[in-house]
């Protein structure tokens, strides 16, 4: 991995659907083991955001890097550093959930005794060993997610990346996916997480950024940014709360 102090580097990030246009000049920094909060209400641009440095969506001007990486010029080194935790439930319906962890590590070259190891290992400390059997179908939401986390962490990325990880959670599950993000930040892993919670940035986060219509409205430090009485209106607007 390159010495990069920054986990991620975007600069002046522009993105269009069509005409739409979906970022505008974002420019942001992450760093390496931070835990931040990307803030904003519903079409703000955090997911457009997120699948752009993953290599999912492409954009039209600017350039994005993860520790140092290119994610266009250098996608395979930048990708192999990032567990991506998407919002929605996108598993293989036909694999055991084992299995469905073991064919995730072949597409970052693990191969399958090792694969099968490191899938046994996060099985048992997700609580879904007893489960590694079954297929994504037969398991609770709240198991779900967990399999989300733990096939996001399957080739021991170097940054988490998740999309409103705790959304439509019920609070034992929030505070359970809360613990789980807070060890693996312990661990000297970066964290970066979408959310249109308040609560959330406040909770867990080291640094949180704001994002509205496509831009940057404000970044920096928690404290700072929870303090700045001029981000009420975003944070109505964020939120819904008055
Ligand atoms: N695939 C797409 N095609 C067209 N427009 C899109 C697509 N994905 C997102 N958008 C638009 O881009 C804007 C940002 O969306 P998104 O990044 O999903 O916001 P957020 O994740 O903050 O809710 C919204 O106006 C949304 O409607
Ligand atoms: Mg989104």
């Amino acid at each position: 991995m390159r010495d990069s102090k920054h986990a991620i580097e975007i600069d002046q990030l522009t993105k269009y659907y069509g005409n739409q246009q979906a970022l505008q000049n974002v420019t942001l920094r992450v760093r390496r083991g931070d835990f931040f909060a990307f803030l904003g209400p519903n079409g703000a641009g955090k997911t457009t955001t997120i699948n752009v440095l993953t290599g999912l969506s492409n954009f039209q001007g600017g350039h994005a890097k993860i520790f140092g990486y290119d994610t266009r010029r250098e996608y395979l080194f930048a990708r192999r550093l990032v567990g991506l935790c998407a919002q929605e439930f996108n598993f293989d319906p036909f694999l055991k959930i084992r299995d469905l962890l073991v064919f995730q590590a072949g597409y970052f070259g693990i191969l399958p005794p090792k694969a099968a190891r490191r899938a046994d290992e996060l099985l048992k400390r997700f609580n879904l060993y007893d489960k590694r059997n079954v297929k994504h179908r037969a398991l609770s939401g709240g198991m779900k997610k967990r399999l989300l986390l733990c096939r996001a962490l399957i080739h021991d990325p170097e940054i988490i990346i998740l999309d409103e990880p705790t959304a439509g959670c019920d609070l034992e599950l929030k505070f359970q996916i809360w613990d789980y993000l807070k060890q693996l930040n312990d661990e000297g892993k970066t964290v970066f997480l979408t959310t249109h919670y308040m609560e959330e940035a406040e909770k867990l986060c080291k640094t949180i950024g704001i994002i509205n219509h496509g831009q940057i409205v404000r970044i920096g430090e928690k404290k700072s940014i929870l303090q700045d009485k001029s981000l009420q209106d975003v944070f109505m607007e964020v939120t819904g709360l008055e």
